[in-house]
């Protein structure tokens, strides 16, 4: 049987960065599930189908694969074979993302391919709705948060470190983020919310390590 550590949370709250470096310690798979999403996303706006669109949105995603593969022990995330990972990234795609994955369709076929992943390796998984829908059975459950300043803080500093901050402001980043969570725990199907056996870790006021060291406490009980 495979372990499986489920991470969810807000966006923002360091999910990424925590549960990659927690993989690579310990040595198992990290399943970045938001760029999945991203992906898919990506391939709507391709096709200049708006996110108010669900039966094209539906109908787009039933006929694109999105799989997974990994690169020195990274994530890569392919459309149609193609290498998107590093378009991702950018608030385009992530506004898209988050309003069509409130679509059954999309979800669906997404936590199939994440089920397979956890079902076949070792992983660390983060996402929305990990700990909640995809693996209820997860042997360690984690509901990471930060507030929403101190999110779109991060989020400011990593795009500006990117060159990627646009026209983007701190305001606006964080006007974004406080949309995008009210959407994500809001919406219709597999809302994120905490699950009642996950352990909830604030990160506002903690480093990378320190979150990691708290995960760590609680996969050696
Ligand atoms: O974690 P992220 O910012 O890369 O995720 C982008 C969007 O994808 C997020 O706003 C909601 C959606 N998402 C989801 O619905 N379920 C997941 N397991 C992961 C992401």
């Amino acid at each position: 049987m495979s372990f499986n550590v489920a991470i969810d949370g807000p966006a923002g709250a360091g999910k990424s960065t925590v549960a990659r470096q927690l993989a690579r310690q310990l040595g198992f798979i990290y399943v970045d599930t938001g760029a999945m999403y991203r992906a898919m996303a990506l391939h709507f706006l391709r096709q200049g189908i708006g996110a108010a669109e669900e039966e094209r949105i539906c109908e787009a995603a039933a006929g694109v694969e999105v799989s997974i593969a990994y690169e020195n022990g990274e994530q890569q995330v392919l459309l149609e074979g193609e290498n998107v990972t590093g378009l991702l990234r950018t608030e385009e795609v992530g506004n898209m993302a988050s309003l069509s994955s409130t679509y059954p369709k999309v979800r669906k076929k997404l936590v199939e391919l994440q089920q397979k992943l956890a079902a076949s390796a070792d992983v660390v998984m983060d996402g929305r709705d990990i700990g909640t829908c995809v693996l209820p059975e997860a042997d360690v459950k984690v509901y990471l948060t930060a507030s929403a300043a101190c999110r779109a803080r991060r989020r400011y500093e990593e795009l500006k470190e990117k060159g990627t901050l646009g026209t983007h402001t701190l305001e606006s980043i964080q006007a974004d983020i406080e949309d995008r969570d009210y959407r994500d725990m809001h919406r219709e199907v597999s809302p994120l919310r905490q699950a009642q056996d996950a352990v909830l870790v604030d990160s506002s006021q903690m480093s990378i390590d320190q979150v990691i060291a708290a995960i760590r406490q609680l996969i050696r009980r």
